[in-house]
């Protein structure tokens, strides 16, 4: 992988022929980063890591995790019923909702997972819906008073966020556990997605506050939101160091609390981001008084994170050819049928050209750091199908792991009235 914004390989194997035997677009998955992460963060952190499967749920990263011994969050039944089909078992899956209804808790107590409530009503629903099985054991999300996030909308604590049972309604959650025959046995908090990591250490201080005052407890539970590095030059998070201070800080808490109890963390984009990449092919090129714009096979379709918080992709061409390069400024947008389909953007909209060596129709361009929140946030949004999505093996072997959508996929489940058909 080099930069100068060129890339010609992924993991040692030739873009041009992965795109030769699977065209575009074409989204790759690196299994040997994903492995790598995860020995990481197990060899930093004295607990359970459970990974954030809402960042990447196809099977085959499930599979990889699952070996690597990383367990799950699942914030859905859907996600909890992929983890399992994946090979994971309902004891190492812990299900997190703030609002989870009694048909949802029923299926999770009759497969045995572990239930995290986010609100008072929940640990009330929970209790009506565990009927005759052993499981009244529950954990409760607090909100710590105070998130961090990358975007607004991904901070996930304080005054303005729907998460968690806020910090100060112990006495509540006492109450309403007790009259529903349930046990507090783990508390958890997660302040935002993409997290700064002294702000999470920090914020998480409250979160032991709380756990002071509950007396059953078996674990805590700090969330996710460990950052990865997206722009050049952002630094990859010292996760030794991390893993020191928390480890430190929860042995004294442990001392504090009387009882040596479990660590959690549940990280999701640190596990796959950097895992994955979409390759797309730039299908026309073209000029305004002011931009350059490239238009490739791929857009906010199959990642809408540019769009949805103005994130920022790095983006590379594919120039196997060699020779002198030019460079210009240029704006790389998608194929849907939307100005906002854009790749280089603020948060505002705004468009941010790119210096990227100067694309000509028919070019490959590759964008970087898709692992994570790019297929599970993608849509079928101007009847576009989703992507073949490959896993490329740490011995350079290439695995199809979702076959792309036929046009069949986009119309699946839809039933035509009888009076509407035509003969
Ligand atoms: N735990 C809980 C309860 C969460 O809600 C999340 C993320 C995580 C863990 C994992 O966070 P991570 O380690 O991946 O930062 N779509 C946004 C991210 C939203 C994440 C929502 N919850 C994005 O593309 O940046």
């Amino acid at each position: 992988m080099t930069d100068q914004g060129i890339m010609t390989e992924l993991d040692g194997v030739d873009i041009m022929k992965i795109v030769e035997d699977f065209g575009t677009p074409v989204s790759v998955n690196l299994e040997d980063t994903i492995r790598k992460r995860c020995r990481h963060l197990k060899s930093s952190v004295n607990g359970t890591i459970r990974y954030a499967c809402k960042a990447n749920t196809l099977g085959a990263i499930l599979a990889i995790t699952r070996d690597e011994g990383m367990e799950i969050d699942a914030v859905s039944v859907g996600e909890a019923w992929r983890a399992l089909n994946a090979g994971y078992q309902p004891e190492q899956i812990l299900f997190t909702k703030d609002n989870a209804d009694k048909k949802e808790l029923e299926w999770m107590a009759k497969q045995g997972i572990f239930v995290n409530c986010g609100s008072l009503d929940m640990i009330r629903n929970y209790g009506e819906a565990i009927g005759p099985h052993d499981c009244r054991h529950i954990a409760v999300r607090i909100n710590p008073g105070e998130g961090h996030g990358h975007h607004r909308k991904c901070s996930t604590g304080g005054p303005a966020s729907k998460h968690g049972i806020w910090y100060t309604e112990i006495k509540k959650i006492k109450e309403i556990a007790k009259e529903s025959g349930v046990v507090i046995s783990g508390i958890h908090s997660h302040i935002g997605s993409n997290t700064n990591i002294d702000e999470w250490i920090r914020i998480i201080e409250s979160t032991m506050q709380v756990a002071l005052k509950f007396e059953d407890l078996q674990f805590l539970n700090f969330g996710g939101g460990l950052p990865v590095p997206y722009r050049p030059g952002e630094k990859r998070i010292n996760l030794r160091e991390f893993g020191e201070r928390l480890n430190e800080r929860f042995h004294e808490f442990c001392e504090e609390y009387g009882k040596q109890l479990r660590l959690e963390i549940e990280p999701g984009r640190y596990v796959v981001a950097e895992a994955g990449f979409i390759i797309g092919r730039a299908t026309a090129v073209k000029k305004t008084p002011e931009y350059t714009f490239v238009l490739l096979d791929t857009g906010f379709n199959h990642l809408i994170r540019p769009a949805m918080y103005g994130s920022y992709h790095h983006i590379w061409v594919c120039r196997p050819e060699g020779g002198k390069v030019e460079y210009e400024k240029q704006v790389i947008a998608g194929p849907n049928c939307e100005s906002g389909d854009v790749f280089t953007q603020t948060d505002d909209g705004t468009l941010e050209p790119r210096r990227l060596p100067v694309i000509s129709t028919g070019n490959l361009v590759i964008i970087g750091n898709t692992g994570a929140y790019g297929n599970a946030m993608s849509s079928n949004y101007n009847s576009q199908p989703r992507m073949t999505e490959l896993l490329i093996t740490p011995e350079r072997k290439i695995h199809l792991i979702r076959d792309k959508e036929s046009f069949e996929d986009l119309v699946r489940g839809e039933k035509m009235p009888e009076y509407l058909k035509i003969d």
